[in-house]
């Protein structure tokens, strides 16, 4: 995906060079990149922040002062993430609702409710395991995230799994299964395997998202299956 001048001195700015193949981007930043060089760019009024340095509470301000693309403007505020930091299963979906806009915290609107259900009947709840969204700011109207304002968020997001290093990553949706593999792929055909999220090489398994069997309730059996079948993984992680 093309990056813009803008956008590209704000991936810059973020310190972001190594989860990603810069070498779409910008071929100069893959070569620095490669040679574990870290890239930081300086912009108006700011200084340069590494990504790769910060630790949970530094990344979480960074978060919520961040200007990168157009969501800020319409924002309550950021969106985070929740959860314990020695989680071994990490969650995530795709963006803040208006519900999480205004609270801060994802999944805490309908969706929530039924994640938070779906994860008791594989025995755990949200204290014991960390949600997260592609997005930290609220897209308008809900509509799905631009491709742009994913890869500009999306490497927090990065930095939160370096982090938080878990066992097992379950996205819950198209958008977020598909942004992270990378791939096309519809859900049906991502459903029911352990593929790997190639920038942290962390073990990830796709599941619906609970807005969506929340108008789809027949779909919930083929949920349940999946939640079986990432509580399996995670037994089976042998870490
Ligand atoms: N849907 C998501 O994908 N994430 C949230 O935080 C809320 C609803």
């Amino acid at each position: 995906m093309a990056l813009n001048a803008q956008q590209q001195a704000y991936l810059g700015t973020m310190g972001i060079s190594l989860y990603q193949s810069q070498a779409a981007i910008d071929p100069a930043m893959a070569d620095r990149a490669n040679s574990n060089e870290s890239i930081s760019r300086q912009s108006p009024g700011s200084q340069p922040v590494d990504l790769h340095s910060l630790g949970w509470a530094d990344l979480a301000d960074q978060v919520s002062t961040c200007v990168a693309c157009e969501l800020h403007q319409g924002r309550k505020q950021t969106v985070f993430g929740v959860g314990s930091q020695q989680a071994d299963l990490l969650v995530i979906g795709e963006a803040p609702g208006a519900e999480e806009d205004r609270q801060g915290e994802p999944f805490v609107g309908r969706a929530g409710q039924l994640l938070n259900e779906m994860l008791k009947a594989i025995g755990f709840n949200r204290s014991q395991i960390y949600i997260a969204n592609i997005l930290k700011c609220r897209p308008p109207n809900n509509r799905d995230p631009k491709p742009e304002e994913a890869e500009l968020c999306v490497q927090y997001l990065y930095r939160q799994i370096d982090l938080l290093q878990p066992k097992l990553i379950l996205a819950v949706g198209r958008i977020a299964a598909q942004r992270l593999l990378n791939t096309n792929m519809t859900l049906a055909k991502l459903r029911s395997k352990v593929h790997e999220l190639k920038e942290t090489q962390t073990p990830f398994i796709v599941t619906y998202h609970p807005a969506y069997l929340l108008r789809a309730p027949t779909e919930k059996r083929k949920a349940w299956e999946d939640l079986l079948f990432a509580k399996h993984a995670l037994e089976n992680s042998g870490v």
